[in-house]
């Protein structure tokens, strides 16, 4: 019998790679995507045709993660294997403007799905993606699976939320309940808003002359940045383990936000010449144009400078480790831009 597996948040980054990587293992994938009033399912279009899927292995349900009659019905209905809860209000940024409706989708979603599943079938497996962000000021570097969380948004105090409760109903009902805490990963597919997509993105317009300036917030934050396609590969390690478990999953490299504007201007064969130093560091073009500035509206209430994990349990029990690396990554971003336009 095939296993099935609902994903929440399928529409999302995550979920389209997600996707593809369990329809090639044979799963029977169910998506919940929520009802918006345009198309939102541009990432996964392409799985509706060969080599993944057809009508009956992935099939779509209207849900969302603020309403648990909808997410008690599909769980009742598909009655699956796995469920991946990768469905977030995910902007860090964003957060600080919807802290209520980020908390509601990020922290209670969560417990809703775990209520939906101790009702229905404990022994249904649950991933719960969280996040980096809640080491958020960092105590310790690197970060691992010991580390005391700081969060430093209220996206993080969501995930941190979520990341408990799931271990308390791991702990409570016997529930095979288990956190991925995933660093920054990122894909040609990433939200636009997401600062490496926001990078690649400009730089490709301003190299082919359709866009003048790029506008960023702080440069000197450093992140551990993968790529997607790896890191769904973990999620699923993460419930094919024989006991429900929580993995740091990461690069173990760490960059700043101003060196990977330097290394997918580098790989654009695109030279500049950096002036000045945070709110006022500028990049200047060959032609000494000036094609980078900061802006103060894209820095943070509060910030997370620095983070940087350590993947050593995940590669010890999972024997799972990052395949691509940052260049391979913006390499990979930078095609797909330069594709589209
Ligand atoms: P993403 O591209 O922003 O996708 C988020 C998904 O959640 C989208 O499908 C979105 O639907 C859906 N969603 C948002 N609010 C919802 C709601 N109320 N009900 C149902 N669905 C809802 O995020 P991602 O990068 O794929 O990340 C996947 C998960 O991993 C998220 O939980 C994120 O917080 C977490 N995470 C991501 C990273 C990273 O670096 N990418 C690192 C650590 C943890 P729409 O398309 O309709 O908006
Ligand atoms: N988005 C954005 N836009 N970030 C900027 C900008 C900008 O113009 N300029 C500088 N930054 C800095 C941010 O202040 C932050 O320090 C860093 O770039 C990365 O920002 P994002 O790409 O928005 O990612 P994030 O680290 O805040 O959050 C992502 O990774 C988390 C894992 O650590 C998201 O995917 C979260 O959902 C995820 O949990």
């Amino acid at each position: 019998m095939k296993k099935k597996a609902i994903i929440f948040g399928i529409t999302g980054q995550d979920g389209s790679y997600l996707s593809k990587f369990l329809l090639k293992k044979n799963y029977i994938v169910h998506g919940v995507k929520r009802r918006v009033s345009n198309l939102n399912t541009e990432r996964i279009d392409d799985i509706y045709s060969e080599p993944f899927s057809n009508d009956k292995n992935f099939i779509l349900h209207y849900g969302d993660l603020t309403d648990s009659l909808s997410i008690n019905h599909i769980i009742k209905k598909v009655k699956p294997n796995e469920i991946y809860n990768l469905a977030a209000q995910s902007h860090v940024a964003v957060s600080f403007e919807i802290p209520s409706y980020t908390t509601n989708t990020d922290a209670l979603g969560t417990l809703k799905i775990l209520e939906s599943i101790k009702e229905i079938d404990k022994k249904i497996k649950f991933y719960q993606a969280g996040s980096s962000e809640m080491f958020g000021k960092v105590v310790e570097t690197p970060q691992s699976e010991k580390t005391p969380f700081y969060p430093r948004s209220p996206y993080a105090v969501a995930k941190v939320y979520s990341h408990w409760i799931t271990i308390n109903y791991r702990e409570s009902y016997g529930m095979f309940a288990a956190n991925g805490i995933l660093f920054n990963h990122e894909s040609p597919i990433r939200g636009e808003t997401f600062v490496t997509r926001k990078i690649v993105k400009a730089l490709c317009k301003i190299k082919n002359n359709k866009q003048k300036k790029l506008y960023l917030g702080n440069i000197d934050a450093k992140r551990d940045w993968g790529h997607a396609e790896d890191y769904v590969e973990a999620m699923w390690k993460i419930l094919q383990h024989h006991k429900p478990d929580d993995f740091v999953i990461c690069t173990g490299k760490q960059y700043s936000i101003k060196t990977f504007v330097n290394l997918t201007a580098k790989t654009l064969k695109m030279p500049i010449k950096w002036k000045g130093k945070g709110i006022n560091a500028k990049a200047f073009d060959r032609n000494n144009n000036c094609i980078i500035e900061c802006k103060k509206k894209y820095f943070r209430p509060a910030e997370v400078d620095s983070l940087i994990g350590d993947y050593s349990k995940a590669k010890k029990i999972l024997n799972w480790k990052p395949n691509k690396s940052i260049h391979d990554l913006i390499k990979e971003m930078i095609d797909y831009e330069l594709n589209r336009s």
